[in-house]
């Protein structure tokens, strides 16, 4: 049990209440972090002359020797530190003595742990991020690849009305798209550096803080230091974004479950993103979007135990604030590799066009057309309304479609009707009448698909 307080203490830790307390196990995630700060530190010690060039030069290339050794596997972090700030000082001192001792000037764990966490999201939050780029681009081929793939669109899971693929994938382009505004927001408002915040109370010693922000790359310090200390807002901001994230691919999730079913067949799940089943041979099941799906709880109940683990701490650092590292770094790793195996599993998948179709054809989708057919008809809209309703039953009995029925049959329900209502409701004219902006049309979705490859493009 290797301490770095133990001065006051007469006693040592009891075995338990030390294991309790420790955070090696998982703090060690960010060692790299925790290095990088370090050496920053120390490089603006040096620069406002509280270390020597010789000390500074000395720490700064140990600090590196470190790094590497414990990236190379030579040095292994062992848990008989307490946290990960303990084990890098405490192998600083031993390589250098004295001079190892004033790592630490002007600096506490609080702030330091503060630096680390918010170095490590922020490293996060640019890799979430390009994982939904690569996702974004996979969506926009599929949309680009089917402005004419008709199927259904649904509301309440029955089907509505007829759009296109590449209007459904569409959807999806636009929420991942926001999930990365999110995440450009947050980062905007979470990159200023803590360290120098101290205990709490800033420090006595000449830090130039705006030096240290500047060599770790962040817009400048924070400006409060018990703020600085105990602010994990950024991080709860992510958890919810991520959140957001998990539940757009579980709804996207939802609908490959459906689709790849066997009373659909609107897609097929490549082999390589499928698993069968130890007894019923016939099986390929869909388990990659259901693990997706399932894994959505686990990002939501980082949020809530976050936010839970931080209503009631006074200002400022409490130990508390330990409890926001294992649920976070669990909710990162676990969002980054779902949008990744999505991806992969979205980009292999294939779309059973013709199913699509056909299920297109059978649903009554055509009907709003049909009253709409009516209503340029001058029949007023309610009547027309009824009128496709009765239609729809007729069809419904003989097991037919609105197109499958003969001029005849469809006069003696309503005289309006003449030859050119098989034109207006065929699938084409229903999909490709509706151009206002954002609507399925073949034009639209061109317009469309060029401002979201401009999006793209502009990153
Ligand atoms: N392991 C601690 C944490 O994650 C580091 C900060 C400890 N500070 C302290 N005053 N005990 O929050």
């Amino acid at each position: 049990m290797a301490q770095l307080w133990g001065g006051r203490f007469t006693k040592e830790t009891d075995k338990l209440v030390y294991n309790f307390n420790a955070s090696i196990s998982f703090d060690q995630k960010f060692y790299k972090e925790d290095i990088e700060g370090s050496i920053a530190h120390v490089t603006m010690l040096g620069k406002v002359g509280i270390l020597t060039a010789e000390e500074t030069e000395a720490i700064i290339r140990t600090l590196k020797d470190i790094l590497s050794e414990v990236e190379n596997g030579t040095l292994e972090i062992s848990d008989e530190y307490e946290d990960i700030h303990s084990f890098v000082e405490a192998n600083l001192i031993d390589r250098l003595g004295d001079t190892g001792k004033k790592l630490h000037t002007g600096r506490s764990r609080n702030d330091q742990v503060a630096l680390d966490m918010r170095l490590y999201t922020r490293k996060q939050i640019k890799e979430t991020d390009l994982e939904l780029k690569e996702l974004l681009e996979t969506i926009l081929k599929i949309m680009k690849e089917n402005t004419e793939t008709i199927m259904p669109g649904f509301t309440h899971l029955q089907k509505a009305q007829p759009i296109t693929l590449a209007h459904h994938m569409g959807a999806y382009f636009e929420m991942f798209k926001r999930d990365r505004l999110r995440l450009h927001d947050i980062y905007e408002r979470m990159n200023y550096c803590p360290l120098g915040s101290g205990a709490l109370a800033g420090t006595t010693y000449p830090l130039d803080r705006e030096y240290t922000a500047e060599l770790l790359e962040f817009y400048g310090p924070t400006l409060n230091s018990m703020d600085g200390v105990s602010d994990r807002d950024y991080l709860i901001e992510f958890l919810s974004a991520l959140s957001t994230i998990m539940m757009h691919l579980s709804r996207f999730s939802e609908e490959v479950i459906i689709w790849n079913s066997n009373e659909y067949q609107f897609v097929e799940i490549d082999d390589a993103y499928s698993t069968g089943s130890s007894i019923m041979p016939q099986k390929k099941n869909p388990d990659i979007a259901e693990l997706v799906r399932g894994k959505t709880g686990r990002v939501y109940g980082a949020l809530m135990s976050l936010l839970t683990t931080m209503k009631g701490i006074p200002l400022a650092y409490n130990k508390d604030m330990q409890e926001d590292k294992e649920l976070s770094f669990d909710a990162m790793d676990t969002a980054k590799g779902c949008i990744a195996l999505f991806n992969g599993m979205l980009a292999t998948m294939k779309f059973n066009k013709d199913r699509m179709r056909k299920s297109a054809n059978n649903g009554f989708t055509n009907a709003t057309d049909a009253a709409d057919y009516l209503v340029k008809h001058g029949v007023p809209f309610r009547d027309a309304h009824g009128i496709v309703g009765r239609i729809v039953l007729y069809c419904l009995d003989k097991n037919i479609a609105i197109d499958d029925m003969s001029l005849e049959e469809l006069k003696a329900i309503s005289p309006v009707f003449e030859e050119d209502i098989y034109d207006a409701i065929s699938m084409e004219t229903c999909v490709n009448t509706r151009l206002t902006i954002g609507a399925p049309s073949k034009k639209a979705m061109e317009d469309a698909i060029r401002k979201e490859e401009e999006y793209l493009s502009n990153d």
